[in-house]
């Protein structure tokens, strides 16, 4: 039985094309033009990379080791790579911007409880003019709670299908229970693999006020790609 985390590549270039993280680059070097990036749920490395090309100073961290596995050997130098939970990392190192991209504030982040230590432990390892670029999908575009879509395509050689449907949904605190189910065709060998994800959807203006209490001013921006929403907050 494989692990759905070594097909992290694969299901990434489903969701989220090449043009999508082209513009979501410009986005990050509009609002930083050099310093040291800390990479918070960076999986195996789709904005890590391009920015270390770019010249900008990258640490990663994700609490999943198949990924950074994914993400070492795609490097050709070495980077600080943090294989743990960002609310319960020890980081001694300072930055100038933290990047999350890609609901990873909806994986990390569960309650108002655990979005008020982010915010702690992010202003403690935040340089004085640090900033906080955040990017998750807007729940007024699309609909949390009947999330159900399939997509086929080939892989290195094979056919495959990879499916992501909603099961449970905890409407009082805009909680998901997801199953991914990815099945590879290869010959008469299919393999099915499945995983299990919790999302909790997060307002944009949930996250805003809880910010503003931590003493961050918020800024909305936009990439021509998609509705997402991209939230850069600046130390007041
Ligand atoms: C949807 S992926 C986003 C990856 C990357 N930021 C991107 O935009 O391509 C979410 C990532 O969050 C990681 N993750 C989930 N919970 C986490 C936690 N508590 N601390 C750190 N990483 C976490 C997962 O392992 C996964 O790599």
């Amino acid at each position: 039985m494989g692990n759905l985390s070594s097909y992290y590549d694969l299901i990434a270039s489903i969701t989220k094309n090449d043009e999508v993280t082209r513009q979501e680059i410009a986005l990050i070097q509009k609002h930083l033009k050099s310093g040291h990036i800390l990479d918070i749920a960076c999986g195996s490395g789709r904005h890590l990379i391009p920015l270390l090309h770019l010249g900008y100073d990258l640490s990663g961290l994700d609490s999943n080791n198949i990924h950074l596995k994914l993400l070492s050997e795609k490097l050709n130098r070495k980077v600080q790579l943090y294989n743990a939970e960002f609310n319960r990392a020890v980081i001694s190192e300072k930055f100038d911007a933290l990047l999350l991209f890609w609901n990873s504030l909806n994986e990390i982040c569960h309650d108002n409880n655990e979005l008020n230590e982010f915010f702690v432990k992010s202003r403690t390892i935040l340089n004085e003019k640090g900033i906080i670029i955040i990017n998750f999908d807007d729940i007024k575009e699309i609909d949390p709670i009947n999330l159900d879509f399939e997509y086929k395509g080939e892989y290195e050689g094979q056919s495959f299908k990879y499916q992501f449907k909603v099961q449970e949904f905890d409407r009082r605190n805009n909680i998901s229970k997801s199953i991914e189910r990815l099945t590879i065709y290869s010959g008469d060998l299919v393999e099915t693999i499945t995983a299990e994800l919790i999302q909790k959807w997060w307002g944009s203006e949930e996250v805003s006020s809880i910010a503003n209490d931590h003493g961050f001013r918020i800024e909305l921006d936009k990439i021509k790609a998609n509705n997402e929403i991209y939230m850069i907050l600046k130390k007041a």
